[in-house]
């Protein structure tokens, strides 16, 4: 079976507003589906009023957002408990480095990479600074811009209190096997895991019990949603986060970590995203006896199949292409390579490569994209950056020829 990308495309309205532009910056922020500007549309239109009193269009509102909020627990096989729906993920980590790290003594220790977004590096950072934490630092191959699980392993001892690191860098693209690596991680010390799964939900939604891990975020803008952060945090580890909410609502799940305050109609749109999946599991598979963690699954794999289809010929052309560093992975062989692919043309600068491509009607972009410190050990000069293609399942195989063509032609 075969993803029905006619009818995935009719999901998004704004796919149609120009029929020739190739978006290929989905890594930035996706389009996003039409359940969920619907439920946008319908909150502003029916239900513009604050949330959870005893009046019709209050107690729908209410409805709307807890619904949401039920759908995400379910569909990440998690306990209402224990998610969070916050402003974006930059947020929601900089509260959790509150909440984690103001329980952190002096001589504590923590590992964080050099192949993260800045998101998940520089908010745990200066709290390690603040408390005098040691920072270990988990580097990639500065070729590659891969993680090896055997550079992690010198960096654990009893005093490593947390360890942070990608699902999948928004630049290698390449997917690190965190149900693995988390293990290993808890084999060898006591720390505690949160990982960021920003550049990876785009393309698969994990059951987040079966990875083990005791946080992870996620930013459903770039899932076809509205600009909310998602982020789950294990309940066996509240006792030992500080409460960043209100004193008199401190202890109540969902607040404890949002002291933002919930923004009301973008929290119900959020369920418009797995209402778009559901969708797409009624149309390909015809079966909906089966629970939300299963349903994704299955469509995930279709998913992969044709994402893989199209990152293979643009690696293949870039991997091949003598002027051209490509940076992660070479094949999608492994299943481990969504189509977030980086990489720096060695005869120009990225910016003027990403220019000619983006006067040909592909929309791409080129810099650290707040991946810097990966970009500078790369010896990459942050500044022109790399040059990045992030294409998602909507994206077709004419966007792929449009894009080897133009990159053929922009090279040479
Ligand atoms: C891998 C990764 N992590 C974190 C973030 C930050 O997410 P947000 O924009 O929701 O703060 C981004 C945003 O581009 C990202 O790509």
């Amino acid at each position: 079976m075969q993803l029905d990308i006619d009818f995935v495309r009719q999901q998004f309205v704004q796919l149609n507003d120009e029929p020739d532009f190739v978006f290929a910056s989905n890594a930035g922020g996706s389009y996003v589906c039409n359940q969920v500007n619907e439920l946008l549309e319908h909150y502003n239109r029916h239900t513009r009023v604050q949330p959870y009193s005893n009046y019709k269009s209050s107690s729908e509102a209410g409805a709307a957002m807890d619904r949401a909020k039920q759908d995400w627990a379910a569909a990440l096989s998690i306990d209402l408990s224990e998610l969070t729906i916050g402003p974006s993920t930059s947020m929601n980590t900089y509260v959790m480095s509150q909440a984690i790290g103001d329980c952190w003594r002096s001589g504590d220790e923590i590992v964080v990479t050099n192949q993260d977004h800045e998101a998940n590096n520089g908010v745990w950072r200066r709290k390690a600074i603040e408390k005098d934490v040691t920072i270990r630092e988990w580097k990639v191959d500065p070729d590659s811009g891969l993680l090896d699980i055997e550079a992690l392993l010198p960096l654990l001892n009893n005093k490593t209190r947390w360890v942070f690191f990608s699902h999948c860098s928004n630049l290698v693209g390449t997917v690190n096997p965190v149900a693995s690596i988390t293990k290993t991680i808890k084999a060898h010390s006591a720390a505690r895991v949160f990982v960021d799964a920003v550049a990876y939900a785009p393309h698969h939604i994990s059951d987040l019990k079966a990875l083990g891990i005791d946080g992870y975020a996620f930013s459903l803008y770039k899932v076809f949603g509205p600009h909310q952060g998602v982020m789950y945090i294990n309940q066996s580890i509240r006792d030992e986060l500080v409460s960043q909410a209100h004193y008199f609502l401190s202890g109540d799940p969902g607040k404890d970590f949002n002291p933002a305050g919930p923004q009301h109609a973008q929290v119900a749109a959020c369920a418009g995203v797995l209402d778009y999946f559901k969708l797409l599991h009624s149309h390909h598979f015809n079966d909906s006896n089966i629970e939300m963690p299963q349903k994704l699954a299955d469509i995930h794999g279709l998913i992969q199949q044709h994402e893989n289809q199209l990152a293979a010929p643009i690696l293949e052309f870039l991997d091949t292409h003598a002027d051209v560093r490509l940076i992660g992975k070479a094949t999608v062989r492994d299943d481990d390579r969504p189509p977030t692919i980086a990489f720096k043309p060695l005869k120009q600068s990225s910016q003027k490569l990403a220019q000619q491509l983006q006067d040909t009607g592909i929309g791409t972009e080129n810099g650290h994209f707040y991946a810097h410190r990966l970009v500078r050990d790369l010896g990459i000069d942050p500044d022109d950056g790399v040059v990045r293609i992030s294409l998602v399942h909507y994206n077709r195989q004419q966007d792929v020829a449009k894009i080897l063509t133009q990159l053929d032609r922009a090279l040479n």
